[in-house]
């Protein structure tokens, strides 16, 4: 007779499937043929054309849905624009209720949601029912509570307009409730994009919508693949749009949107780092690992996809690994008691086929389960690569499948170097037992969301999004609010044009640099007679340097009479700037106490040259004497302000539903580029460099064209008030040229640039590279004496990204 053990121990787990008949029965009602909903209804779209959306579990269409083309698309921006003035116009009470009444619908509506979600995408029921749903109803709950608090907490903030959302298909209704939830409750309107693969419960929330009876149009759902999303970004009436899915398409949108004035924010790829030391858990590490890169199938943005174990441990893991990957089981997503479900579509499965195939041609070593995948359907076994080589293509490319890569480290310097060791940056988990270390390696991570003895926890309070090609912008948390909303004086205080986009100047903004070959022979140059250029040079590394072109060019006074020279300064200059400011990379580790007092000091010698400074500003183009010393005395004062700032402009602690602190910690970019413009040139400049310098970056900066004289006065202030070399570098030159070389950069993290419209536009197209984050004032003009417009906390969140640290307590 067996005993009780044997038994446990060979006991199988038995089918235990979830009924589909309450999604089937709604598929059925709607003759399994969808419509896009657009102003409050399915408009029948009988004309168009259709695809069909398949069960990943068996290959077979479940359901007929629209291709949208133009007409739809048109529609459904009209429908959202017309319901607008009435949506942003009503109280934050009122719109709490309407998202709350939505989150009480999908709970209400749960099981139906959790089996279509299933049934669509191949998920484990388990998922959709227990994670998916439940954060989208959490998610527009809390999003009431924003609705209902906007007022109070985002004054001085208006709602943007007519927002264009397009969405994958791993999470689909997560992220649906990612994006309306925010954008709603800041009083926008909306029009979504399911991914193709997936687009019913995206059309099972529009009827919701329709019981509880939002008022038509402030939200639209279109359906259909990239050619509907592509129609969608370049829709003239959309004000904002907000994307998630592969860095390819993100870098398709920015350089699509560029200088049309759309807001934009990216959550894009990911190959996440999970860092175990050898004092971790090890059993833990295992069901972290599990949860990590086996969640929904590794069809997952921040999926803990690179393994980094420290070598001591290594193999122990490995092997403990090997173990937890026999028992999985992968199968029939409906049944409650498999880890595994299906790949979404063909066209992924082979994706991760090939990837595997090229990881083993690299000479990596493959492992795979004893047991096989279901052959009908789209499936994939649980596989770990061991033996890469960091500069693999499976340790660098996104494989968005079940595939795990382990690596080793020695010290925790070599972990964070491998973790880093990336193009993305959106999450990473630390695995150990020593709080100090965990909390040490955190902040160096590039990566917006890092978990501590967890992986892959989420919740509407807490911020997600990501760092360097991960994209850019937060979906979650007070942070992700900011993405639906705008400054009301960026939006309308003052719509005219900057001087350099007026048509007077349109010409001298484009070609406006006198080249002067230098040394000049102009005897204005070198008053002394000695024969020496006197002509200001730049200011890299905390020297003053000839510009590579060995060129300097004129600067008029008010009355557009010569009045001095300086260095004109290129590509290499700006490469060279940032060079040196990579190397200034302490500075972003500095105490914001030194940083206050080094701003306190800058102001106090300003002021103490106060009258020198206010003799050269009033002798520039737009300066009376007069103008020039409330120029200097405003500068004096924003230098203050922003001293004040810097050991003040703290994070927060979300309250997550968890036994867990959730640290919210605005981070410098590193290397933050500057374009300033024309006018004010002293105040503009100081209004941007002040912020960008309080909170820790590194600056590369491209003083005002016109008058950069004063800035160059500025070099001997800086000197003196113990600024590091390297933390503020000043190229002078020709803004055009030179933000264009910045917004190239790679190393460049972050661009400002107040300039000319058509500078705002190639700023941002060229800034896809990398998907730094640009902030550009589309040749709008700014009053920089008006504390509205001009300083505040705007500047210091553009001047920030947000890393939310998920540190989990108790036994
Ligand atoms: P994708 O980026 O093509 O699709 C995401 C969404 O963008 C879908 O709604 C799609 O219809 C839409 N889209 C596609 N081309 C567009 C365009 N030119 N303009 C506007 N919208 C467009 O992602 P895809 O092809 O489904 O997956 C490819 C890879 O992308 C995956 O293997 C994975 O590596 C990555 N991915 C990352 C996701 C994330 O959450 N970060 C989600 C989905 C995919």
């Amino acid at each position: 007779m067996s005993t009780v053990r044997e038994i446990f121990e060979t006991m199988e787990y038995g089918p235990a499937p979830e009924a589909p008949d309450l999604a089937l029965g709604w598929l059925k009602e709607h003759q399994n043929r969808f419509h896009p909903f657009i102003g409050g209804r399915f408009k029948d779209a009988s004309n168009a054309q259709t695809f069909a959306s398949i069960n990943p579990r068996n290959g077979k269409p479940i359901a007929t849905v629209t291709q949208c083309g133009q007409a739809e698309v048109d529609a459904a921006v009209a429908a959202a624009a017309a319901a607008f003035p009435q949506w942003s116009a009503l109280s934050g009470h009122i719109r709490a209720r309407y998202l709350y009444a939505i989150a009480r619908q999908i709970q209400k509506h749960s099981r139906l949601f959790a089996v279509l979600e299933t049934l669509d995408n191949g998920k484990p029921i388990r998922e959709s029912r227990d994670i998916d749903i439940p954060l989208v109803v959490r998610h527009f709950y809390h999003h009431a509570g924003w609705a209902q608090l906007l007022a109070d907490e985002f004054p001085g903030y208006e709602p943007i307009g007519v927002c264009g959302q397009i969405i994958p298909w791993n999470f689909p209704l997560l992220m649906l409730a990612w994006k309306i939830a925010p954008a709603l409750a800041a009083g926008n309107t909306v029009v979504l994009k399911p991914a193709e693969f997936t687009s019913l419960t995206a059309l099972l929330f529009a009827e919701v919508l329709q019981q509880i009876h939002l008022p038509a149009g402030v939200v639209n759902i279109i359906t259909g693949d990239g050619s509907t999303g592509e129609l969608l970004v370049k829709h003239a009436e959309i004000q904002k749009l907000a994307f998630t899915g592969s860095t390819e398409v993100g870098r398709i949108i920015r350089e699509a949107t560029a200088g049309t004035g759309k807001k934009l924010s990216l959550e894009l790829g990911g190959k996440s780092a999970f860092i175990v030391f050898d004092d971790a858990d090890l059993d833990s590490v295992v069901e972290g690992v599990v949860d990590a890169i086996w969640f929904n199938q590794g069809q997952v943005c921040c999926a803990g996809s690179r393994l980094l174990v420290q070598e001591g441990v290594a193999q122990r893991l490995e092997q403990k690994l090997r173990v937890r990957m026999e028992s999985l089981r992968v199968g029939d997503p409906l049944d409650k008691a498999i880890d595994i479900g299906a790949i979404v579509a063909p066209i992924q499965l082979q994706r991760i086929e090939k990837l595997v195939e090229q990881g083993k041609a690299e000479g990596a070593t493959c492992w795979q389960p004893s047991w096989a995948v279901p052959q009908e359907g789209y499936f994939y076994p649980p596989t770990l690569f061991t033996n890469v080589e960091p500069a693999w293509q499976i340790a660098q490319v996104e494989i968005f499948g079940p595939v795990l890569v382990s690596m080793t480290f020695r010290t925790p310097s070599e972990a964070i170097e491998l973790a880093n060791n990336t193009v993305y940056g959106l999450a990473a988990s630390i695995w150990t037992e020593n709080v100090n270390l965990a909390l040490d390696v955190a902040p160096k991570l590039k990566a917006g969301v890092v978990w501590v003895n967890s992986t892959n926890v989420f919740d509407a309070a807490s911020g997600f999004g990501g760092y360097r090609e991960s994209g850019f912008g937060r979906e979650g948390g007070k942070e992700g609010m900011y993405e639906y909303l705008v400054p009301s004086w960026e939006g309308h205080v003052n719509a005219g044009l900057s001087d350099d986009a007026k048509p007077e100047n349109a010409d001298r903004a484009v070609r406006r640099v006198e080249l002067i070959p230098g040394p000049s022979a102009d005897p204005g140059v070198d008053s002394s007679g000695t024969g020496i250029d006197r002509s200001p040079k730049l200011y890299i590394g905390g020297k003053q340097v000839r510009p590579d072109s060995g060129y300097s060019f004129a600067i008029k006074d008010g009355s557009g009479n010569y009045c001095g020279e300086v260095g004109l300064g290129n590509r290499k200059d700006i490469r060279n700037a940032v060079e040196a400011a990579n190397k200034a990379a302490s500075w972003s580790r500095a105490t914001a106490h030194l940083r206050a007092q080094i701003l306190y000091y800058l102001a106090e010698n300003l002021a103490t040259r106060a009258d020198e400074f206010a003799n050269r500003l009033a002798v520039s183009p737009g300066h009376s004497r007069e103008q020039a010393e409330r120029e200097v005395t405003k500068s004096i004062e924003r230098l203050f302000y922003y001293a004040a700032w810097a050991d003040k402009y703290d994070g927060q602690v979300h309250p997550v539903p968890f036994r867990n602190i959730t640290l919210a910690m605005p981070e410098p970019w590193g290397t933050l580029g500057i374009v300033c413009p024309a006018e004010s040139p002293l105040l503009s400049f100081i209004s941007l460099v002040a912020p960008a310098f309080a909170l820790g970056n590194r600056l590369v900066v491209v003083p005002s064209w016109r008058y950069p004289l004063v800035i160059t006065d500025f070099y001997q202030v800086l000197d003196t008030s113990d600024v590091p070399g390297g933390v503020i570098n000043l190229v002078t030159g020709d803004p055009n040229e030179l933000g264009r070389v910045l917004a190239q950069h790679d190393d460049v993290a972050a661009l400002w640039c107040v300039g000319a419209k058509a500078l705002s536009e190639d700023i941002e197209r060229d800034s896809s590279g990398n998907l730094k984050s640009t902030w550009v004032n589309f040749g709008k003009t700014r009053d920089w004496f008006d504390d509205r417009q001009a300083q505040g906390r705007e500047y210091l969140r553009r001047a920030s990204q947000i890393k939310n640290i998920w540190v989990p307590y108790g036994e």
